[in-house]
């Protein structure tokens, strides 16, 4: 199935500058968000200070320990070692996936905690005085208007907001599918896990128990499900895309990555198939075309592209009332990763 590099350079030399611009344009949003920016962390604690039950659902979690097991973690050391590295917790190939830093003013980043709020909820300098105050009044007293307007400001400042699908999708992917090369080849570290989304959200990591005070840590409603597995499958086929666009030698990297396109696609077109959705037909018929060998670096990140478009589009439309043909997909909830948290315990 790989394919030796092959060379293109002619093909793509008549690019046409509109084309470029379009590709430095789209860099920005579409690096990998991985670590937040630490100028912009204000850390887990300030958030406990309003949310305590999520941070007591967050401190259960494989994101929380790794910060202290980490760098005590046999099989790290020997990764770092093949990547020649000397501290796992202070180099920055490790520190983006698995660590968050802050950055104190005029010092330098300091890693802080392991995956937290911020990683999934975007840093929050610019959004969290805005998101949590009221517009200046009391909760009684602002008027509705008022608070849509503020979460607005705050989503414009940053904010992934737990509606936000696509985006909070994006984050998981861009870290639990691997794309370093190198990291994976040479340093022996998974090209990333068996990752789904509604099996890895619905256990240990959720932390819905802020809309009704704590009182339960309420399950996805199922029309989220279905918007979270189908999102899910289109990021992941999304990602594991780039990635093989990125590959320069068959290896575990390269192999891994060609294999996870291969699974995403088929559940993409049973996707399609059932719930017979213009974008999931879209999205499963650009990536049934790419040809998954190495040196396809444009024509996989095209497509891609036309996935993650297709995977955006998807995820506005719906609120997951009208797809009821995916609850079949679905898996069960003792399927799910982790124990969730019980409020109270
Ligand atoms: C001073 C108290 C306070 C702090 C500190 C705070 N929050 Fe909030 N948070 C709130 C309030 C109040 C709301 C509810 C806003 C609403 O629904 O109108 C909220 C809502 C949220 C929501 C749900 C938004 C939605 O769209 O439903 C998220 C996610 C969130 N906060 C994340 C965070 C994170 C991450 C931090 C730390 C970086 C944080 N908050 C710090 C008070 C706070
Ligand atoms: C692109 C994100 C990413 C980067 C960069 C990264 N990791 Fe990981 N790492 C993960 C994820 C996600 C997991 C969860 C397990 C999985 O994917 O199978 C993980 C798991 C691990 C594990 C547990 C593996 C096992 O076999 O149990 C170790 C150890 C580890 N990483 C060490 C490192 C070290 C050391 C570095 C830096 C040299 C590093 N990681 C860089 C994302 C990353
Ligand atoms: C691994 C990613 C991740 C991390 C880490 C994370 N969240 Fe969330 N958060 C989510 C997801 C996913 C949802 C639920 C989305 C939905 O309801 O559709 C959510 C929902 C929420 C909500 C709304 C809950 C409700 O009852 O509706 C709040 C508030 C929140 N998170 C705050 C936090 C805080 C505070 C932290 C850190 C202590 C945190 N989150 C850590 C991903 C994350
Ligand atoms: C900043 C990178 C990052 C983001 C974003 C992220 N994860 Fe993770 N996640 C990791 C790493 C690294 C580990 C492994 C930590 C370890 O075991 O040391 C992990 C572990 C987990 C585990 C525990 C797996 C196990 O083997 O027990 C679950 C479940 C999980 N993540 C779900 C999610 C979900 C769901 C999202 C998005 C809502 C998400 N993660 C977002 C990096 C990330």
């Amino acid at each position: 199935m790989m394919k030796q590099p092959q060379h293109h350079g002619t093909r793509f030399a008549g690019v046409g500058l509109s084309l470029v611009l379009t590709l430095l344009l789209m860099l920005p949003s579409d690096a990998p968000a991985r670590a937040p920016d630490p100028k912009k962390v204000v850390g887990p604690t300030e958030c406990a200070e309003c949310h305590k039950d999520e941070t007591e659902a967050w401190k259960k979690t494989r994101h929380y320990k790794t910060f202290k097991e980490l760098p005590r973690n046999k099989k790290a050391r020997e990764i770092g070692k093949a990547m020649g590295l000397r501290r796992v917790r202070s180099e920055g190939l490790c520190l983006t996936c698995h660590f968050s830093s802050k950055e104190e003013e005029g010092g330098k980043p300091k890693p802080i905690a392991g995956i937290t709020c911020e990683s999934c909820h975007s840093p929050a300098k610019d959004w969290i005085n805005r998101h949590s105050e009221y517009s200046g009044k009391k909760k009684e007293t602002e008027t509705p208007a008022e608070a849509k307007q503020r979460m607005l400001d705050a989503e414009a400042a940053g904010m992934i907001r737990p509606k936000m699908t696509y985006a909070l999708t994006k984050n998981c992917y861009d870290c639990h599918i691997v794309p370093e090369e190198k990291l994976v080849n040479q340093g022996g570290h998974p090209a990333g896990s068996p990752f789904e989304l509604v099996r890895w959200s619905q256990g240990e990591i959720r932390h819905n128990t802020w809309h009704n005070s704590g009182a339960e840590n309420r399950p996805l409603s199922q029309e989220r499900l279905r918007l979270f597995y189908a999102v899910g499958v289109a990021v992941e086929l999304e990602n594991s895309l780039r990635a093989l666009s990125t590959a320069t030698e068959k290896g575990r990297f390269a192999v891994t990555m060609a294999k996870r396109i291969q699974i995403a696609r088929l559940r993409a077109r049973r996707l399609a198939r059932a719930t017979k959705d213009p974008d999931l037909i879209a999205l499963a018929r650009a990536a049934s075309g790419a040809r998954l060998s190495l040196g396809e670096v444009k024509s996989l990140a095209g497509v891609a592209d036309l996935v993650a478009k297709a995977a955006k589009a998807f995820a506005e439309k719906h609120d997951g009332s009208k797809l009821a043909a995916i609850d079949r997909f679905l898996p069960k909830s003792d399927e799910h990763k982790g124990d969730t948290r019980i409020p109270g315990s």
